[in-house]
């Protein structure tokens, strides 16, 4: 009996001793947090992201070896121009890779959505600005004209350790995403969830006309023949 209670103590006893080594093997906490803003007004404007982490500190993240991500969906409303991304992408410290062709001509019913990856290769992840030109699309001409709404879509924020995703806290999905701005590679990232500071943004972009533009040019046309032909009456009638 006393064999039994004591062999039962000491499973008991190892088990607790594997759990609590488990629990112990800690995983790192990122506590982010983004705030966003969007400038300026009409068809162009720039997104504004700070990245702030409260945990962990800038030295545990770099010695993690882990990669920070933000991507951002551009839908058809708008577009980032490629060679202004190119343009940061060599003149900044961001390194930034788009994923997509971008017609920035096309309006907004023609046109396709792109992806926008930004990699947030700096090692103070305690605090992290970007900023990122977008341009607004011209979109279908209704009768009333007015404005047209555009949803801006949150990034998503995407995380990468070298040794095993489960090294960063929580469990998001797993996203299958570039390793790095050059495209080579294929990763597997987790994507991380964080506070938003912001609401949902709704851009709002002035509908021009258009369906009316073909009506208005007709009827120039037709007017200026008229005069012509009124004009080349009245000479002819005074010549003779
Ligand atoms: C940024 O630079 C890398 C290589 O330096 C390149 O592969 C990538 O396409 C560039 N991104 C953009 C948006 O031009
Ligand atoms: C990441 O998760 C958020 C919130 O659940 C979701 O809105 C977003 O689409 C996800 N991003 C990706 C790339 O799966």
């Amino acid at each position: 009996m006393q064999g039994i209670k004591c062999y039962i103590l000491l499973q008991l006893g190892l088990l607790y001793y594997v759990t609590s080594v488990n629990s112990a093997s800690e995983c790192m906490k990122l506590d982010t947090s983004i705030t966003q803003k969007v400038e300026h007004e009409g068809f162009h404007r720039e997104i504004k992201w700070l990245i702030e982490t409260a945990t962990p500190t800038s030295q545990l993240w770099q010695e993690s070896g882990c990669k920070l991500c933000l991507k951002l969906d551009i839908s058809r409303g708008m577009f980032v121009n490629p060679d202004e991304l190119a343009e940061l992408n060599r003149t900044q410290k961001l390194q930034i890779l788009l994923d997509g062709n971008v017609d920035t001509e096309a309006p907004a019913h023609e046109a396709s959505e792109h992806t926008v990856y930004v990699y947030l290769n700096d090692h103070n992840i305690e605090r992290l600005s970007v900023k990122i030109p977008v341009h607004l699309r011209y979109q279908r001409g209704q009768i009333t004209g007015g404005y047209g709404k555009v949803s801006l879509r949150k990034p998503s924020l995407l995380v990468w350790c070298p040794k095993q995703l489960s090294m960063v806290c929580g469990r998001g999905l797993k996203v299958e995403a570039p390793c790095d701005e050059t495209f080579s590679k294929m990763c597997v990232w987790k994507n991380q969830t964080y506070q938003a500071l912001f609401d949902d943004v709704e851009l709002f972009v002035p509908v021009g006309d258009l369906d009316d533009y073909p009506l208005v040019s007709i009827v120039s046309l037709l007017l200026g023949c008229a005069g012509c032909v009124y004009i080349l009456s009245v000479l002819s009638t005074t010549s003779l």
